[in-house]
């Protein structure tokens, strides 16, 4: 995908890693790809404490963090020291105190700084925990704001950075094809959908219990069927062109292969590694490996290889 090998498809999402200071680690666990950050131009504490709560009867987890993060400067100076053994992603995100008129220069600042140690960026745009944040993914705001990042981008490497925006499950379908036309439009590499929810709706946990956690982003099983809808929209709107990476909800092998079968060359997840814990990734991809065998596959290349041809012929 993008130009690079992955070691299998699994990625963990951004916002746990989000200093860029345990991805290794991270992808000791049998992660095929890491996405640190969101990491913005200037450091920032985020939100005030508690902002970050479980839902365990939903396997959910509602997180206004706020992009607490150390600043884009510190975590290239981090990520320059280190080095890496897998596949990093770099996802960047607006500081809280730029006004909205500012937006693509501080994202600019981020791109300069990070571009050149990511194997992919990531403009996200919709977090629900930074004021006005996800009104720029109205496609006035967003086409210049993708054009400034892949200028900068090119200016500081000789390589092509792959560029993909993050999109929120809570745009209306409308919107979601007005993403995908201009990813077409503007040659991006790949979308990411989707981030958290603003929702609430569906929940086993008691409402009363919800409302103590107050504002913030859900994520967990509860998004899989909007994830799900969104990539089946995004696939059919871009075709092959553009690289999908499918999130939400995903917690098992089984919610791997259906992303995968409905378009998505990778996937990623947060939450089912809050409740599954560190062997959750090894797991999930010994357990796809044995449901590819059944299905006569031999890898990930095939199946997407096999729903190519499907749509292929399906068009
Ligand atoms: C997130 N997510 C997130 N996304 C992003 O682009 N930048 C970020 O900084 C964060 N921060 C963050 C913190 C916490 C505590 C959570 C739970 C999530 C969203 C995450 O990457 C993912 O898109 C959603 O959580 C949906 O996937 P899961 O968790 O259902 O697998």
């Amino acid at each position: 995908a993008m130009g690079r090998t992955f070691p299998n498809p699994v990625g963990l999402a951004a916002g746990l890693d989000k200093n860029a200071e345990a991805y290794d680690a991270l992808l000791a666990l049998g992660f095929g790809f890491v996405e640190v950050g969101t990491l913005t131009a200037h450091a920032q504490a985020g939100n005030p404490r508690p902002r970050l709560f479980r839902l365990p009867k939903d396997r959910a987890l509602v997180n206004r963090m706020g992009f607490n993060n150390c600043g884009a400067d510190h975590a290239a100076r981090c990520i320059a020291a280190q080095g890496r053994l897998g596949v990093l992603g770099i996802n960047i995100g607006k500081t809280k105190v730029t006004p909205a008129e500012q937006a693509i220069e501080d994202y600019a600042t981020s791109t300069r700084l990070l571009a050149p140690l990511a194997d992919y960026l990531v403009v996200n745009v919709s977090s629900p925990n930074t004021p006005g944040l996800r009104d720029m993914q109205a496609v006035e705001y967003l086409r210049p704001l993708l054009m400034r990042v892949r200028q900068e981008a090119d200016a500081v490497s000789t390589r092509h950075i792959p560029l993909l925006v993050k999109i929120a499950p809570d745009l209306a379908d409308a919107d979601v094809d007005a993403v995908a036309d201009l990813a077409l439009e503007l040659g991006l590499d790949g979308i990411i959908a989707t981030n958290t929810t603003i929702s609430r709706d569906g929940l086993r946990t008691p409402s009363n219990r919800v409302a103590v956690c107050g504002a913030g982003g859900l994520s967990g099983p509860i998004l899989k069927s909007r994830a799900l809808d969104v990539l089946r929209r995004l696939r059919t709107r871009v075709g092959t062109n553009v690289t999908l990476i499918s999130v939400g909800g995903i917690e098992s092998a089984d919610d791997v292969y259906e992303r995968i079968a409905a378009g998505a060359s990778l996937v990623q997840l947060y939450t089912a590694l809050i409740y599954g814990g560190p062997s959750l990734p090894g797991r999930i991809c010994r357990e796809l490996c044995i449901r590819l065998r059944a299905e006569g596959l031999s890898n990930i290349q095939d199946l997407i290889g096999r729903n190519t041809t499907d749509n292929q012929s399906a068009a």
